[in-house]
């Protein structure tokens, strides 16, 4: 039995890891328990009996606010439990903030931290304990291709994300335990409309499809990469925001932002 925790199950990137793991991909016989965490427990219900239903998988909801010190509190406790140890955690709950730096009132971007920083850090430490000690587990976290572009604290807190995961994996090095940080471009999820960002503008190539990410990430991880970024398109624009000065990126990816960001 492999069990998977994944934060924002609810919707878009979230939901298509728990389908994907779900899943499977090692025989019919083998049965997978999920356990899913975001804040709408309703929701959190409707998702859990798709899986069942669609994949026979085992489904534990687990409502949450990660952006608080309760709801971190209470998926760590679910993390240490020995008895009913975690496999593969993902760190996916997120949300963008609409405007720029000084349209966004300060409380909101500290609830941002508070979700892509705080409670990855104490949920991946939280998991940990329990798969080093059993010498086996995956931990993915979620950042962006924006970690590799200076864009305002968004870009910060995923960049925060990649370097954070890259020293795990560097310090944890034969540990049975791996890590691995997923870098998607625009993905079709409900980010966009969430953040009040009108994204209806950015040419069709730009998206990538949810279900064909979680699927990317699941090979990248198997082959043990560290950082993942899927299709072509985005692992050649993160090649090129490495070796380009960040001043000039971060001018074309600004202009960029504020095509599809009415406010921008
Ligand atoms: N979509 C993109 O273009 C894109 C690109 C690069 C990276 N990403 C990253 O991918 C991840 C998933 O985003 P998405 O695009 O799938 O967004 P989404 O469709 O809006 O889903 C977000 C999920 O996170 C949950 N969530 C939000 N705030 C939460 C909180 N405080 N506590 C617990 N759960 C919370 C939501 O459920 P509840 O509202 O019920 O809590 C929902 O399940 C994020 O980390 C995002 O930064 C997205």
């Amino acid at each position: 039995m492999t069990t998977s925790l994944v934060t924002g199950a609810t919707a878009g990137l979230g939901a298509a890891f728990a389908r994907r793991l779900a899943a499977g991909g090692d025989g019919p016989r083998e049965r997978h328990r999920l356990v899913l965490v975001a804040r709408d427990a309703e929701r959190l219900e409707q998702v859990a009996r798709e899986l069942r239903e669609g994949f026979g998988a085992e489904v534990e909801v687990l409502p949450a606010d990660l952006a608080t010190d309760t709801g971190i509190a209470a998926v760590e406790e679910r993390l240490r439990d020995r008895a009913r140890p975690v496999d593969v955690l993902v760190n996916n709950a997120g949300f963008g903030n609409r405007g720029g730096f000084l349209d966004v009132p300060v409380e909101d971007e500290l609830r941002m931290l508070t979700l892509h920083c705080e409670a990855v850090l104490r949920l991946t430490t939280a998991a940990l304990e329990v798969m080093r000690e059993r010498r086996r587990g995956y931990v993915v976290n979620v950042a962006s291709v924006a970690a590799f572009m200076p864009r305002g604290t968004y870009s910060a807190s995923k960049a925060w994300v990649v370097r954070f995961t890259e020293g795990l994996a560097q310090e944890l090095r034969g540990s049975g335990v791996r890590f691995m940080a997923l870098c998607p471009g625009f993905v079709r999820t409900e980010f966009h409309q969430r953040a009040g960002m009108d994204a209806s503008r950015l040419p069709s190539f730009a998206w990538l499809d949810a279900d064909a990410v979680a699927a990317a990430a699941v090979r990248d991880l198997a082959l043990g990469r560290v950082v993942s970024v899927p299709s072509l398109r985005y692992k050649l624009a993160v090649g090129l925001a490495r070796h380009v000065p960040s001043t000039l990126y971060g001018r074309v990816s600004s202009r960029a932002g504020r095509r599809y960001d009415p406010r921008g």
